[in-house]
């Protein structure tokens, strides 16, 4: 229930609709549950009139209620549905902002916890799930009971013997709609979730889809959906099959009830009570089907709920504290005893107690084999994760003492799975820096060495970017990465293997172009070649967690076996070229 609540929250500003939606629905079935009496005193009056003239006051008297009713309860019917897709769009609107919003709250570790297309499922799919149980709640939940109850009060005012109908049909229908219910709701919840699977294939295929063409996976991943898709399409299919059902079950309680009444009714009452006798019936069973509807679709929208809740209330694990430093003095960067892990129940630490002092201004190299912690050790600069033990320091205050936001502006990382989002060039670039002028722009760009490319396009800085980024080169793209990350004007620019897809005369140009017009900023350049960091005030080595080296290029030259391997293989490999 309190699921349901916090979900439900999302009515927002909407909530007159919602809260109207079921007055008028509850209203259109009380004015409906009118017109039966008044057909019913009709045909009595009719039957009962032998040789009298018609007395036609009391016919138009009649014919008007009837209109009345009926008009009265059509508007009550076409508010109530009008009222009730406002709501419902409200709500899908309000929940998917709340979504989205709460998704931009989460740290990194957040989100590893949750994959790409899981989050886009739970906002689309599940939300979509949670709107059609809400929709028919709204819609059903108070007008069924209503018409159930009345329709019973009513029936029992004209005969207390034929309830008994009532009562042996009811049980009869609600044990068949629970059957029902029983072995369906296993395969549409088993169909729900490989709506997530299918979504998941599709999306990681059309992410991927350059790797899957060059690697000729198309046969094995069109296998891959029709496998999962067709588990989706039994599923579903099995599911209607049970439901188809309801219908025979439905009639055959309508018509085992119409059969009742007559003959046990033929001799009691009136024929026009016979008459509401079974409208009353017809109600009643109807009602009942519509309740066992809404209860099936708050059943196969509950994984939904819990999914859109689990993101709902996920604890942001990194937020700026109270009383946030708002200032950071300068670049230096310091590291305490600092250890990391990113799964809690893994023995191995990811970042084993690492001490490491950077002075301000300075530029520092990172080098280290694949896996060997790099990315990690500068993610936390950034406070993109918090140690778990010891401190990181940068401008002398600890990082989990800075508003995030101050912090984040003053440590640049271009990341090294950088990204670059669907717009124009500029626009992208203005992520650093929304006022930036076209001049900052073209100095960074400039340093960045992505002048010219850019300056080649047709539309040259208005050049739109496609999502992801697909229509430049990965050069291109890394430069216009480090472009960004320098307009920020930061006072710690972190070049996370930044790199590695341009060639070493530009990565040179990169670098000097820094050196000169970013002299201030601290400079911390993890690469894959020594050349990239050789003029580094200080060049780290990093292996399997922990710093082994640490020194300038001439000191790690003379000191440093894993340097000197390093220095020597690389120079073996360009003499091969
Ligand atoms: N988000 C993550 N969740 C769990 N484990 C991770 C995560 N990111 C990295 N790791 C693990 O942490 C270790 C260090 O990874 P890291 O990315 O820091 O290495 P790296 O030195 O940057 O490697 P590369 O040169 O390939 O970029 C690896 O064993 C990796 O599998
Ligand atoms: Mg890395």
């Amino acid at each position: 229930m309190k699921k349901i609540m916090t979900l439900y929250k999302s009515v927002g500003k909407y909530w007159p609709f919602a809260v109207l939606t079921p007055l008028f629905m509850v209203g259109e079935a009380i004015l409906e549950l009118q017109i039966p009496g008044r057909i019913s005193n009709i045909i009595t009056y009719l039957q009962n009139l032998g040789e009298q003239p018609i007395d036609s006051a009391f016919m138009w008297g009649e014919a008007l209620w009837l209109i009345v009713f009926s008009l009265a309860s059509m508007a009550c019917g076409v508010l109530g549905a009008l009222f009730g897709s406002r709501a419902s769009a409200g709500f899908s609107a309000n929940l998917k902002n709340r979504l989205f919003r709460k998704v931009q709250t989460f740290s990194f570790s957040n989100i590893d916890k949750y994959s790409s297309s899981s989050l886009i499922t739970r906002m689309n799919t599940d939300v979509q799930w949670v709107n059609m149980s809400f929709s028919m709640s709204i819609r059903m939940i108070f007008r069924s009971p209503t018409i159930f109850a009345y329709a019973l009060i009513k029936a029992s005012r004209i005969s207390k013997d034929l309830m008994l109908v009532y009562l042996i049909a009811i049980p009869i229908l609600v044990v068949g709609l629970t059957l029902i219910h029983v072995f369906a709701h296993p395969q549409f919840e088993a169909g729900v979730k490989k709506v997530d699977k299918v979504n998941e294939v599709v999306e990681e295929n059309v992410r991927g889809v350059r790797v899957v063409k060059s690697f000729t996976r198309e046969e094995d991943e069109i296998k891959k959906f029709d496998r999962e898709n067709n588990l989706l399409y039994k599923y579903f299919k099995r599911g209607q099959t049970i439901v188809q059902f309801t219908s025979p079950l439905m009639m055959i309680a309508i018509y085992t009830v119409i059969l009742l009444i007559v003959i046990i009714g033929v001799n009691r009452i009136e024929s026009g009570q016979i008459y509401e006798m079974v409208t009353y019936s017809l109600n009643i069973l109807i009602a009942l089907n519509m309740l066992s509807m809404v209860f099936t679709f708050m059943v196969i929208s509950k994984p939904s709920r819990e999914r859109i809740y689990e993101v709902l209330t996920e604890v942001p694990t990194i937020k700026s504290p109270e009383n946030a430093v708002e200032e950071v003095k300068d670049g230096s960067v310091e590291f305490k005893n600092v250890f990391f892990k990113y799964n809690l129940e893994s023995e191995k630490y990811v970042l084993n107690n690492i001490n490491l002092k950077i002075n301000s201004g300075e530029t520092v190299g990172i080098l280290g084999t694949t896996g060997s912690s790099k990315t990690t050790l500068i993610s936390l600069i950034a406070r993109l994760y918090d140690t778990l033990d010891g401190d990181v320091l940068v401008g002398g205050v600890n990082v989990k003492d800075y508003d995030l936001e101050v912090l984040r502006d003053a440590v640049s990382v271009v990341l090294q799975k950088n990204q670059l989002f669907s717009g124009s060039i500029i626009d992208n670039l203005r992520w650093g820096k929304e006022d930036a002028t076209l001049d900052e722009i073209k100095e960074a760009c400039k340093i960045a060495q992505a002048s010219s490319f850019i300056e080649a396009m047709p539309n040259k800085y208005e050049s739109k970017i496609e999502q992801g980024g697909s229509n430049v080169s990965g050069g291109q793209k890394q430069r216009l990465c480090i472009a960004r990350a320098i307009l920020k004007d930061p006072k710690i620019l972190i070049l996370d293997d930044s790199m590695s897809a341009v060639d070493t005369k530009t990565d040179a140009l990169i670098r000097a172009g820094l050196k000169e017009y970013k002299k201030d900023i601290t400079k911390i350049i993890v690469a894959q070649r020594y050349m990239s960091v050789q003029d580094a005030d200080k060049i780290i080595i990093i292996d399997n967690g922990e710093i082994i080296d640490c020194g300038t290029h001439e000191e790690l030259l003379k000191s440093s076996k894993t340097y000197q391997e390093i220095y020597h293989s690389q120079n073996q490999e360009a003499s091969h070229e």
